[in-house]
């Protein structure tokens, strides 16, 4: 059997509007492996955020599995959850096998509930005695740094990096085998910032999750903590690597684009993640025919304007989406 925790083939979720449809996840296929972090970087309506949704079968309309299969390795062999409700893997997986840290969740608490309530309502959830489960938050709120007398009190009464810190640590209680944490740091400064990612990594290293996708668009920070790289844009992977490797060379043009804007002198731009690549990621409804970066490569070529280039192994581990390192070229 694979290391693979998780794998994705050839998946499509669309958000269906009315008359239009947006591809948001657009035939993507990956594996998950056992024991590693991967960060996924992209410019912002690049779909990391549907993709995290998606991969949680979190699956709520208008959004919509158009086709492919998600498999969760579970007792030792692959369950098949793209084919279940999103009530059954709520049931099953959500929390004991897969947790997800939405984007903007710290700001997404209630702030008349207090946040003992939240360990409660998952207690619930889960058939698990609540004064049990209390404890074990009180553990964990120790770990992630916070005073267990939090936990009787409400959001508005933590500063964010806290509420932070409070969402990580209630995420986690279950012990899940993958963690997709979507942005969790881009509302934090750079001391909160530099916390949430030890703490993140510690319960890596004391097995409270075992794997990892980091949503950012602060590569600087994937570099930090990733194993693996995997690039998104308009919908697809446009690059997936080792993490030494793509930063050492990136070979898809638009990761290239990615990696220059953080090589910037510029600390603004820097700091913001902002891209220098000149233009904007195209509308979803009507995306460009072809690779769907072609309007912005600066190595566009005929192809690259009719044909979608394939997701490819170019080197062992490394696969790339782009007619640069493809024989179909000439
Ligand atoms: N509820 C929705 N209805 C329609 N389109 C949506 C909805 N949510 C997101 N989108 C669109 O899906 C695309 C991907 O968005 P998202 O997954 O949030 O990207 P990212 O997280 O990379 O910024 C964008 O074009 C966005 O406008
Ligand atoms: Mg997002």
């Amino acid at each position: 059997m694979s290391n693979s925790l998780m794998k994705i083939e050839k998946v499509k979720a669309y958000y269906m509007l009315k008359d239009r449809y947006v591809k948001a996840v657009d035939n993507i296929s990956f594996e998950i492996n056992e024991n590693e972090v991967i960060g996924v970087v992209g410019e912002s309506g690049c779909g990391k955020s549907t993709l995290s949704n998606v991969l949680m079968m979190n699956i709520i309309k208008p959004l919509a599995l158009i086709d492919g299969k998600i498999l969760f390795k579970t007792n030792g062999s692959y369950k098949e959850i793209s084919s279940l409700s999103r009530e059954e893997v709520r049931k099953d997986f959500w929390g004991k096998k897969m947790a997800l840290i939405p984007q903007a969740a710290m700001n997404a608490l209630m702030p008349t509930i207090k946040i003992e309530k939240y360990v409660e309502h998952l207690a619930d959830a889960h058939n698990i005695p609540k004064d049990k489960f209390l404890k074990k938050a009180k553990e964990r709120f120790e770990k992630v740094d916070l005073d267990p007398k939090w936990l009787k009190r409400f959001p508005f009464e933590l500063s964010g990096g806290m509420k932070q810190r409070a969402v990580i640590a209630i995420a986690t209680l279950l012990d899940p085998d993958l963690l997709i944490a979507d942005e969790p740091t881009s509302a934090l400064d750079v001391v909160n910032q530099k916390m949430f990612l030890k703490i993140l990594m510690e319960m890596k290293k004391q097995g409270i999750v075992k794997s990892i996708i980091f949503v950012t668009h602060d590569i600087a920070t994937i570099r930090q903590i990733a194993d693996r790289m995997l690039v998104m844009y308009a919908g697809k992977i446009m690059e997936i690597s080792p993490i030494d490797k793509i930063v050492e060379k990136p070979l898809n043009p638009y990761t290239q684009g990615l990696l220059n804007s953080v090589l910037t002198p510029e600390p603004e731009i820097k700091k913001r993640g902002i891209t220098t690549i000149p233009g904007a990621p195209p509308n979803l409804i009507d995306p460009p025919k072809g690779c769907r970066f072609h309007p912005r490569c600066p190595h566009a070529m005929d192809i690259c304007k009719e044909k979608e280039p394939e997701l490819k192994e170019v080197e062992p581990g490394r696969k790339v989406a782009c007619f640069l390192y493809s024989e179909e070229r000439s």
